[in-house]
């Protein structure tokens, strides 16, 4: 897969780098890259663009299309190449891992362009599927119009829909009029030509891009629901079959505004919230995954499975969940009494005295030879310890060098008692406690166990 993803991308730098001109013969083609073009630094200037190529397209086509200079120029491209529904899994993967992540290629604003000589309804299949893509722009290079396929079920969801087509009816004055035609699901009347494509006449992206739901024109549509996700949707009593909550509200308030009617249900067939029982989708999505139901207006999060099966909406709630833990135990007092310092500050103390103690057996050995009994580590380790337990040093040592040692010696085990009876008073002032968690990398490096109540299928514990 990886070297697939090269690949693609070498085919891209190569040909950015080809000087290629379209073959002449062919002026409809010319006209249909021109409309690109037109399209692409026109309404939707600006806009992240995502080319799907018909694999049936011939390369020096397919070339022509990546060298319209407003495709070049459009601020974010990506490429499928090799849109091919026989073995359309693979290569829509190969596309999405070679460019961005999956679920930034729904993003609203983006227009995905399909460019095909022969309208399919399966690649329009295989790019809902893949990509999920909110504007949309058919673009057929062909001679034949094919715009029944706006019609296709897989574009129902799509918000913004349009192909440009060959406009036969004006073949006579024109024989490269190009059609601009859309679909609006909900009204009467089937394919609508929005007009021969001039540029002046789209020249903003609501002119190409006309909504397409503007009204249900009081369609009545069927929601797979489960009323216990109080308070969200929950039944008004238990024998009731009426639905209560905020969700209720809002599809109440939605469906004055676009004109529409609904039906709720119950509960599913399968008590089953939004999951998948042996493989297949079972309860609220699993009626919509049926198309026994249009869609459920229960409140699932959007996990990488629901959204391959099923176009979620905007978000319109998010829930702060709050973790509690009881406050920890302050630390024993036993402690208290290392703690005024660092193992850093320990172990350095620790390492000077042993260094202090080794310097000054050595300097004995070797300067001290002068018929003196020679003193023993034990001695040398008193003397030297007397300075950090705050001790006086009973009689002066007689060499200089010791005295010059001990004058050393002794202010640096000032500062050290210093530091840390003054620390150990600030410790035995206030009681000390072990660092609470404060990031979900702490939580995660602590010993707790994970463990989830049933909350969404209780009501008893709200
Ligand atoms: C589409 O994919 C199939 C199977 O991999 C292959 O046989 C066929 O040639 C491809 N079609 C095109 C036009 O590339
Ligand atoms: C809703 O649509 C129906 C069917 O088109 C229409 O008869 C009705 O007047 C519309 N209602 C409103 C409030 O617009
Ligand atoms: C439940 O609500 C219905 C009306 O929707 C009402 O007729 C019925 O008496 C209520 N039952 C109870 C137990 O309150
Ligand atoms: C799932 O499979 C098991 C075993 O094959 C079966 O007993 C069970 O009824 C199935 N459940 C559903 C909801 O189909
Ligand atoms: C809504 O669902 C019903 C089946 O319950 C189906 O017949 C109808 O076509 C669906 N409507 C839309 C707009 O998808
Ligand atoms: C819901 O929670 C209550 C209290 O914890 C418990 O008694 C009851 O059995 C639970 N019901 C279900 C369906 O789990």
């Amino acid at each position: 897969m990886p070297s697939a993803a090269i690949s693609c991308l070498l085919k891209l730098i190569l040909v950015s780098g080809t000087v290629y001109t379209v073959a002449s013969g062919n002026q409809l083609h010319d006209r249909q890259l021109q409309v690109l073009g037109e399209v692409v630094s026109g309404p939707a200037r600006g806009r992240p663009l995502t080319l799907h190529l018909d694999a049936a397209l011939p390369a020096d086509v397919q070339q022509a299309v990546l060298e319209v200079e407003a495709v070049r120029r459009a601020p974010r491209l990506t490429m499928s190449l090799s849109l091919n529904h026989s073995h359309g899994q693979l290569s829509w993967h190969e596309a999405a891992a070679a460019s961005l992540p999956r679920v930034a290629s729904s993003s609203s604003s983006m227009l995905h362009v399909v460019l095909w000589f022969t309208p399919q309804p399966e690649l329009l299949q295989a790019l809902w599927h893949h990509c999920k893509p909110r504007n949309l722009l058919l673009l057929n290079m062909g001679s034949t119009l094919g715009a029944e396929v706006l019609r296709a079920e897989s574009l129902s969801g799509v918000e913004k829909l349009v192909l440009i087509g060959h406009l036969l009816a004006e073949a006579e004055q024109d024989p490269d009029a190009l059609g601009v035609y859309t679909v609006l699901p909900f009204s009467p009347g089937g394919v609508q030509l929005l007009g021969p494509w001039r540029r002046e006449s789209f020249g903003s992206w609501e002119a190409l891009f006309p909504d397409r739901f503007p009204s249900f024109e009081g369609y009545t549509f069927h929601l797979a629901s489960w009323m216990i996700d109080y308070p969200y949707l929950y039944r008004k009593n238990k024998t009731s079959s009426q639905g209560r909550g905020i969700t209720i509200k809002v599809v109440d308030s939605l469906s004055v505004l676009l004109n529409f009617s609904y039906t709720l249900t119950v509960e599913p067939p399968e008590l089953v919230y939004a999951g998948k029982v042996n493989g297949s989708w079972a309860g609220t999505l699993g009626m919509v995954y049926r198309k026994e139901k249009n869609f459920t207006v229960n409140m699932f999060y959007v996990t990488l499975e629901r959204w391959k099966d099923f176009d979620p909406s905007a978000y319109w709630s998010f829930i702060d969940i709050d973790v509690f833990l009881s406050a920890p135990q302050p630390f024993p007092m036993s402690t208290n009494l290392l703690r005024p310092f660092t193992f850093g500050v320990w172990a350095t103390v620790v390492t000077s005295l042993a260094v202090a103690m080794s310097s000054c057996l050595v300097l004995e050995k070797t300067g001290g030879a002068r018929g003196l009994a020679r003193p023993s580590a034990t001695s040398v380790w008193l003397q030297l310890h007397r300075g950090l337990v705050g001790q006086s040093v009973p009689a002066l040592p007689r060499a200089p060098w010791q005295r010059v040692f001990l004058a050393v010696w002794l202010p640096c085990c000032l500062v050290i008692t210093t530091a840390y009876t003054g620390n150990l008073v600030g410790i035995l002032s206030s009681p000390a406690y072990p660092r609470r968690l404060h990031t979900l990398r702490d939580l995660a490096d602590s010993d707790f166990r994970y463990g989830c109540n049933d909350l969404i299928l209780n009501k008893t514990h709200y």
